[in-house]
């Protein structure tokens, strides 16, 4: 396997970032995960648009313009031999001795670009079966809107799930409002058909698969509302799934204790996900 690290295409084994990287030191960096299909990467301008955003809530600098970036990531899938599976892109904002302030402004970012292969069937395989969910009060600050390397709660919710036996936790605010999932974004189906999911403020990620699946909706004549809902809604839905670059559309059988539905992947879902590549770009 082949990284990219500032500059330079490096054997995987040997790819390094300096001790003093204010990514390692403070989480002081953004990323972005983008799924790889038949060695293309689906939606890759709003990937990088939000990468931009978050890069200028943080003030960041883009390390190169958009159209070298975009060779840097065709040339990470294309040197690791990737069909399906998915890019990871991180930039911080540089190396320099450890001090919380901005360092000076010629400070390099950094970039550090992987890929790696996931076959379809393991995706497909939990998308066949539906997977569940634990919920958990959400404990991350109120900027989650920016997609910062910043993920600790993220990955005690995620390892709270696996201990459990689940794939997923799903967060709730003060009000018992679902806000999103670890690393995944939440939406239920009302008894009516219709898809819910929460308004993309400040509280959860804008997911690129979340904008796309309205697109998917609109061409196949499914309304959608943006409005919170509950923990209590979601355990009453018809349907329940997740969706984000590493699982698209992957519906939820089971929220806590309770079964959603019959406790099989429901229709809407399924024809959701089946539909989702013919909108992606
Ligand atoms: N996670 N919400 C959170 C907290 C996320 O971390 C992600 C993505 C999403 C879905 O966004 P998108 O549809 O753009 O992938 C929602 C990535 C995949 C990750 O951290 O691995």
């Amino acid at each position: 396997r082949i990284a990219y690290v500032n500059g330079r295409y490096v054997r995987h084994a040997e790819a390094a970032v300096h001790v003093e990287d204010r990514g390692y030191q403070f989480a002081d960096g953004v990323y972005e995960v983008c799924e790889i299909r038949d060695g293309f990467l689906t939606d890759e301008r709003r990937h990088i648009d939000r990468l931009i955003r978050s890069l200028a809530e943080l003030r960041i600098r883009m390390p190169m313009s958009r159209a070298a970036l975009g060779v840097v990531l065709r040339e990470v899938v294309r040197r690791n031999h990737v069909r399906d599976g998915l890019v990871y892109l991180q930039i911080t904002r540089g190396v320099a001795p450890r001090n919380h302030p901005f360092p000076s402004p010629e400070t390099e970012p950094a970039l550090v670009v992987t890929a790696k292969s996931v076959p379809r069937s393991v995706h497909d395989h939990s998308a066949e079966t539906g997977i569940a969910v634990i919920t958990l009060p959400d404990n991350r600050w109120d900027r989650v809107d920016i997609k910062t390397v910043g993920l600790l709660p993220n990955v005690l919710a995620k390892q709270a799930a696996r201990d459990a036996g689940v794939y997923e936790a799903w967060l709730y605010d003060a009000d018992g409002n679902v806000t999103e999932g670890s690393s995944t974004n939440a939406w239920i189906v009302t008894a009516d058909g219709t898809l819910v999911t929460r308004p993309a403020e400040h509280g959860i990620l804008r997911g690129i698969t979340r904008t796309v699946l309205m697109e998917v909706a609109a061409r196949l004549g499914v309304k959608v509302e943006e409005r919170k809902f509950s923990v209590e809604e979601a355990k009453r839905a018809r349907e329940a799934f997740i969706t984000g670059a590493t699982t698209i559309v992957t519906p939820v059988v089971k929220i806590d204790d309770q079964v959603i539905g019959n406790g099989a992947p429901g229709s809407v879902a399924t024809a959701l996900r089946k539909a989702f590549h013919d909108s992606a770009e």
